[in-house]
């Protein structure tokens, strides 16, 4: 049986270190009150600047800690970068790698998150993986053979052992739209995703590998999404922000 995983993706949130302060402090304060399930992770992916402060905030918490990028290189002259290896230092467990705002907003390629989540790889981070189609790519019925390109392309030679890395399925048209895939469909890309792992590595490693749903995740959407067999968590953004919210996902996903 594999664990359960909800990753917070905040993007680029909260704007003020408090806010920031706050919403640790507040997701741990709702954890606390619930009853744990040891095969359940939690993780707070969270803006590079606020690494250090949530390093400090989670020190004794059982909620991991997650950045939202690293560079494809351990060190040197490439300004504005942060390495996995300096991710590292600041208590850094996961890394949110090949996100779609990444994609298409910053022109990360499959090559370029081939090679970070090699980078991250080296240095004991856990890459999560986002892959999705875009609207127009479902609508062409290109779904599988973006999503296959997607998985085979981001993971050459990466050497995964089914528990140092996750994939995220985050299709496109369901980021931020308030539009859920059907939890029927995002289970069959799941498993299109397994599928593939298993291609590429071993049926071992697949069954291991834990594969989340994201895309307008909430506290009414979840408990039918984990129901399903091939969706082990959610890669949560906008409900993320949102305490209350954030800790009914958590719970609900728990059970
Ligand atoms: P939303 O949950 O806001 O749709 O964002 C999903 C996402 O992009 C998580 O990485």
């Amino acid at each position: 049986m594999r664990n359960k995983l909800i990753a917070a993706n905040w993007k680029l949130n909260p704007t003020s270190r408090l806010e920031a302060v706050n919403l640790i402090e507040g997701i741990k304060t709702e954890i606390k009150k619930t009853s744990k399930n040891p095969r359940q992770e939690v993780v707070l992916c969270v803006p590079a600047i606020y690494l250090g402060l949530a390093q400090s905030a989670l020190l004794g918490s059982e909620i991991k800690l997650g950045a939202q990028n690293s560079y494809l290189e351990e060190k040197g002259a490439f300004t504005g970068e942060i390495s996995a290896l300096m991710l590292a230092e600041f208590g850094v467990q996961y890394v949110v790698l090949g996100h779609s705002e990444r994609r298409s907003l910053f022109g990360e390629t499959d090559e370029m998150v081939s090679k970070k989540s090699q980078i991250a790889l080296r240095n004991n981070l856990i890459p999560i993986l986002c892959v999705g189609e875009s609207l127009e790519q479902r609508e062409n019925n290109l779904t599988d053979s973006v999503i296959i390109s997607q998985i085979t392309k981001s993971l050459e030679n990466n050497k995964i052992n089914g528990k140092n890395l996750v994939i995220a399925y985050e299709p496109v048209w369901a980021i931020g739209t308030g539009k859920t895939c059907s939890s029927e469909e995002a289970n069959r890309v799941c498993g299109l995703i397994r599928a593939e792992v298993q291609k590429l590595y071993s049926e071992e490693i697949a069954n291991q590998t834990l594969i989340l749903y994201g895309g307008s995740v909430k506290a009414s959407t979840i408990e039918e999404q984990m129901q399903k067999s091939d969706i082990d968590g959610a890669l949560v953004g906008g409900a993320s922000l949102v305490i209350e919210e954030f800790a009914q996902i958590i719970l609900k996903s728990a059970k």
